[in-house]
């Protein structure tokens, strides 16, 4: 996973609780704690660290990373503000995340690898966004939906369909407004 979430992790430690927490985490995880945006790290460090912040903070796994997801968004956002000041509304920011942003993502470095998302627009008005990725991060893409909503100034419903964590082929959100 790239460096640049390791940092927004980082981040929002320190600024939302004790300076002092986050040299605990990378502590317990045996990492050194510094991180650059633009490299990769090891999955399973970044897993290790949630980890640490679910028990340090009893946590769920799900609430950690939606809490997250919804500062990373602002943390992408300032870095990257064109992807999101250039769409009209939160639809069409959202439709542009896979085959645009993320497409972009690996243009930029052939060994990102960043989800798999697909948005749908059912008959009924219905939005539908797929989510699919070997890590697992449902909750994740959850707070990042739910920090991009907020940008747009719009409240939304989410509803998890299904999910990969209970063996579905992919984790399905139902996006409506709230
Ligand atoms: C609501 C909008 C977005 C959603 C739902 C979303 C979803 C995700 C998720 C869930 C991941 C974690 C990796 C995984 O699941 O396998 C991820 C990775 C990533 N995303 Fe997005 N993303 C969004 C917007 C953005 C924006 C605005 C950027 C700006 C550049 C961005 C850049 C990245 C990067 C660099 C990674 C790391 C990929 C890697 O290390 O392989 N995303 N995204």
């Amino acid at each position: 996973m790239k460096g640049a979430v390791f940092v927004a992790l980082q981040d929002m430690i320190m600024d939302e609780f004790e300076l002092d927490l986050w040299h605990q985490i990378i502590d317990a995880v045996g990492s050194d704690g510094v991180y650059t945006a633009t490299l990769n790290y090891d999955d399973q460090e970044l897993m290790a660290i949630v980890g640490e912040i679910c028990s340090r903070l009893s946590l769920s796994r799900a609430d950690a990373l939606r809490h997250f997801g919804r500062y990373l968004f602002d943390f992408l956002h300032r870095g990257h503000p064109m992807f999101a000041d250039s769409k009209a509304d939160f639809h069409s920011f959202i439709s542009s995340i896979d085959g645009v942003i993320h497409l972009e993502v690996m243009k930029l470095d052939d060994q990102a690898r960043p989800p798999k998302i697909e948005v749908q627009t059912r008959p009924d008005g219905d939005t539908r966004l797929l989510y699919s990725s070997e890590r697992n991060l449902c909750h994740l893409a959850e707070g990042l939906l739910i920090g991009a909503a907020d940008h747009f100034g719009i409240n939304i419903e989410l509803e998890q369909l299904c999910c990969r964590l209970e063996g579905a082929e992919v984790c399905e959100f139902r996006i409506g407004k709230a």
